[in-house]
């Protein structure tokens, strides 16, 4: 099967030693072009960093396309947005305070923004939000209600801006799909690779399958397997792949995140052929998210064998998605 290479809209690439493994592991995954993430530590608030990161990543893989994002937080509310999306920044990322890896330095109180959402949909910078509400100690909040809690938020969003391209990171959940595909066409959604595969009981006590937000309930992910399966051109591939050092994965308090990169497109053909849905791997993975970010069409292509591998155990001391399991394609 020839396809074009991948467009992954949501990947966590790291710094130091960790990127350098990464990245290249990323573009023989299938990815020709990806959405970089920016929980680094520190993260991404300011244009000098993106151009630097970028600057690192490149130097890494010159065969992939980054495009960048920041970190909201009240810096940004006196950047110079034509200035940001020069530098290559597409999108500003939204982490509430506390629901993920690195999100400490997150958003309490996201009406605080709306002046910079009006300039953001003004300047073309799509707003990526993560969508889970914080716990607090008085509600009722938990990781299996978080991100439906989140969803007025979505709304309220695209009511104030309805010019704004807003795109909801990583849908879990059956609510999640349906408020997207109610909201206009500015509204997309992202969809992980593993959370076409995973529910609760995948994660639970297996922490190389624990993400935020994590994989819910089997209707929920019925209803991400049917969007997909529909061709809705808002729902697009993002992988979330967010790779942790095994120590970090296995402790007692296990970080969160899935590692997926270096297999990417396999895990997809496996996953698509096994639901019966194959042929929707290439607009999912290479068509509407570059349609919704309005990018050109890439030039690489890449060629996927029907042969079965196993999945290694390890990628430089980070666990991949499925390790030792059976995927039944391989990228030649
Ligand atoms: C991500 C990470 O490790 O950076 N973790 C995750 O579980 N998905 C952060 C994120 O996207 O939430
Ligand atoms: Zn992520």
């Amino acid at each position: 099967m020839e396809l074009p290479l991948l467009d992954d809209m949501h990947v966590h690439l790291r710094q130091g030693a960790m990127l350098r493994h990464v990245v290249p592991l990323t573009r023989a995954g299938g990815v020709g072009r990806c959405v970089v993430m920016p929980n680094t530590d520190p993260p991404l608030t300011s244009v000098d960093s993106v151009r630097h990161y970028k600057r690192e990543l490149a130097s890494c893989s010159t065969d992939i396309d980054f495009l960048m994002t920041l970190y909201l937080c009240p810096a940004l509310e006196s950047m110079d947005m034509a200035a940001a999306r020069e530098a290559g920044v597409v999108g500003i990322k939204c982490y509430p305070q506390g629901v993920t890896t690195n999100s400490d330095w997150g958003v309490a109180d996201l009406q605080r923004y709306d002046a910079l959402f009006a300039e953001m949909e003004r300047e073309g910078i799509v707003l990526q939000l993560h969508g889970e509400v914080p716990r607090t100690p008085a509600s009722d909040v938990c990781i299996l209600n978080a991100e439906e809690r989140f969803l007025p938020e979505v709304v309220r969003i695209h009511k104030s801006f309805p010019r704004l391209r807003v795109v909801l990171e990583h849908v879990t959940t059956a609510a999640a799909v349906a408020c997207v595909k109610e909201l206009g066409e500015k509204v997309g959604a992202t969809i992980t690779a593993h959370h076409l595969d995973l529910i609760v009981d995948d994660w639970a006590g297996r922490n190389h399958n624990y993400c935020k937000p994590v994989a819910k309930y089997p209707h929920d992910r019925d209803a991400l397997r049917e969007v997909v399966s529909s061709a809705h051109p808002r729902f697009f591939l993002g992988s979330d792949s967010a790779p942790h050092p095994r120590s970090a994965k296995e402790g007692a308090c296990g970080c969160a995140g899935v590692f997926t990169a270096p297999l990417l497109l396999p895990y997809l053909a496996d996953t698509f052929e096994r639901i019966g849905m194959l042929d929707r791997l290439h607009d999912f993975g290479c068509v509407f998210g570059r349609t919704f970010y309005a990018l050109p069409a890439p030039q690489g292509r890449v060629i996927l064998e029907k042969t079965e591998q196993i999945v290694p155990d390890e990628y430089d001391g980070v666990v991949p998605y499925r390790a030792g399991e059976r995927i039944g394609w391989r990228i030649v």
